[in-house]
């Protein structure tokens, strides 16, 4: 079965473990910080801390900004759980909003019917990798007064207007769980512009410690430590680090092909009679998944279909106004992303694809549309 993702990894993160456990400093320490000033660097941010998963970068990016119990907080329906959580697991109130069909990014003018005087803030997915109309939330944002926390979790490497995703709004949260560009093996980032709330969620990864035992130990020899705020135990370990450093060497190759396949679907899939491709400019964009949409009669037809010819597929991600717990929730009609997320499907994607997978993926898709249109 291809499927439709997988890490990429080799002896060179192996040996980098290895490294760290001969080092008998497995957790927060040096090897973090390395990894954090490396991805700074690359994003181009001010700030970069490091957290052992994407959610959990969202969960302490939200509470660096205030987002506290009663705040609003609006989100698209069509994305992952995890940030509907975030939200909850402050006592704040998801606020369930619409995506654009043509590319599922979180339309803005459907944002606007939604916000509230309670609204703290308001959190993008770039699905795919592809980049959401930062500009105009950001004037939203000015006008209401809110916070912009970016869900980047696709979209590690891809750009925005000249700068990379990690630059733009208050706070940018990335994951690097094993199907993500790259990867930690599990873990995350929040990119940030602002010293003082960085310094603040610093101490939300840590307990709400003022220093951690690294640079107690290491540097200052003291066993007195404070506790100053909230805090959860959120730190990225040394040797997810470690995996890190080696993965951002490949970034570039990983990339690269990455965007070469999701062309080559393209390039196949835009002709093909029921299968509609995402609105995508690879150019700027590092690629994530790769989801077509079929219409919903068809598409669980469609997916047994290519699971008989060895091809995996995927579903990203189904409504969460919907979901049991969440339904609650929901505040006023979203008939967009009731109908949409029916008609997704994930294809495979990622570096471990040979040009030869790739092809058959095409000629399933394709074959399946053939007998539809025969029939
Ligand atoms: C859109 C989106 N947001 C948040 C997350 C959470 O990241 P993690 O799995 O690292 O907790 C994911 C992970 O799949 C994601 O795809």
């Amino acid at each position: 079965m291809i499927a439709i993702s997988k890490p990429s990894t080799g002896p060179e993160e192996m040996r980098a473990v290895e490294k760290v456990f001969e080092t008998g400093w497995l957790g927060l320490g040096s090897t973090v910080y390395d990894f954090e000033e490396t991805l700074k660097k690359y994003l181009g941010a001010k700030n970069v801390i490091a957290v052992n998963t994407g959610t959990s970068a969202i969960h302490i990016a939200l509470a660096g900004l205030g987002v506290g119990p009663g705040d609003e907080v609006i989100l698209p329906s069509i994305t992952f759980a995890a940030c509907v959580q975030s939200i909850l697991a402050l006592g704040a109130v998801p606020v369930f909003a619409e995506s654009h069909e043509e590319n599922l990014l979180l339309d803005i003018d459907d944002v606007k019917k939604r916000i509230t005087p309670k609204t703290k803030a308001v959190m993008p997915v770039h699905f795919c990798g592809n980049p959401c109309d930062l500009d105009a939330l950001k004037a939203l944002a000015t006008k209401h007064g809110f916070k912009i926390v970016e869900d980047a979790a696709h979209a590690f490497g891809s750009e925005y207007k000249g700068a990379k995703i990690g630059t733009h709004g208050d706070a940018v949260c990335f994951s690097f769980d094993p199907i993500k560009n790259i990867t930690t093996g599990e873990g995350g980032a929040v990119a940030l512009a602002d010293d003082k709330i960085a310094e603040d969620i610093r101490r939300l990864r840590l307990l709400g410690i003022d220093k951690d035992t690294w640079h107690r130990y290491k540097n200052a020899r003291t066993y007195i430590y404070e506790v100053v705020s909230p805090g959860f135990r959120y730190h990225m370990p040394n040797f997810c680090a470690a995996v890190g450093l080696e993965q951002m060497k490949k970034l570039p190759k990983f990339i690269a092909r990455r965007r070469e396949i999701a062309k080559r679907y393209d390039a196949a899939f835009k002709s093909v009679p029921g299968v509609t491709i995402l609105d995508v400019d690879y150019a700027t964009v590092a690629p994530h998944i790769y989801m077509v949409r079929v219409p919903a009669e068809d598409r669980d037809a469609f997916m047994e279909s290519l699971k008989a010819k060895g091809v995996g597929t995927g579903l990203h991600y189904i409504a969460n106004h919907i979901q049991p717990f969440f339904k609650k929730y929901v505040r006023g009609p979203l008939p967009r992303a009731e109908r949409l997320w029916q008609e997704l499907v994930t294809l495979p994607l990622h570096c471990e694809l040979s040009d030869m997978d790739v092809e058959t993926v095409i000629s399933a898709v394709t074959a399946f549309r053939g007998a539809k249109t025969a029939a």
